[in-house]
């Protein structure tokens, strides 16, 4: 599947209840020849509207963390688990999760990339472990077949306990920013 193919297929995709409630897919957006990607949770309302990941507070934070490290969003790519937002922002289902995954897969065919950063619990435990602690094992890398994938707070986690994890937030981006050179 070429990309064309496989942003269509999501586009139209009915594999799970969620293409019900959706307003947008929202497929992933940056370079598609980057060495690094993030990957999210799922679309929240903005990013349904949109059709584009990571574009309300929470990706405005995350744009701040770029900004203030020199990290060119258009130079990442960033897409998320689940293509479609859950109502009320809940967390996804498994067998949501299941449904969705071969997009990733498919992205992840073609971009090829070395390194995968899980932006919260929900995509770690999916990509790296199912035993991923966050407050134990954000900022590890992980050597998962040909790719090096780590685990850093949910910028939404960071907006909710804004006293708590920022510092190491930053402290882990410029790891992954020193470690990958982007
Ligand atoms: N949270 C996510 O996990 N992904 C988004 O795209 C937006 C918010």
């Amino acid at each position: 599947m070429n990309w064309e193919e496989l942003e269509e297929k999501c586009a139209k995709c009915t594999l799970c209840g969620l293409s019900e409630t959706r307003t947008n897919t929202v497929f992933g957006c940056g370079d598609r020849k980057s060495r690094i990607m993030f990957v999210g949770e799922a679309p929240g309302e903005h990013e349904d509207l949109e059709g584009v990941p990571f574009v309300g507070r929470a990706g405005k934070l995350l744009d701040d963390y770029f900004k203030a490290l020199e990290i060119d969003r258009e130079k990442v790519y960033i897409c998320n688990i689940l293509k479609c937002r859950p109502p009320k922002n809940r967390d996804p289902l498994p067998a949501e999760e299941d449904a969705c995954m071969d997009y990733l897969r498919w992205q992840v065919r073609l971009i090829n990339p070395k390194y995968i950063v899980c932006l919260g619990r929900i995509a770690a435990q999916r990509l790296i472990g199912p035993d991923f602690k966050m407050t134990v094992d954000h900022g590890k890398w992980f050597a998962k077949g040909p790719f090096y994938v780590c685990g850093v707070f949910h910028p939404s986690y960071l907006l909710r306990n804004p006293a708590g994890k920022k510092e190491e937030m930053l402290t882990d981006l410029k790891m992954i920013k020193k470690d990958t050179g982007i």
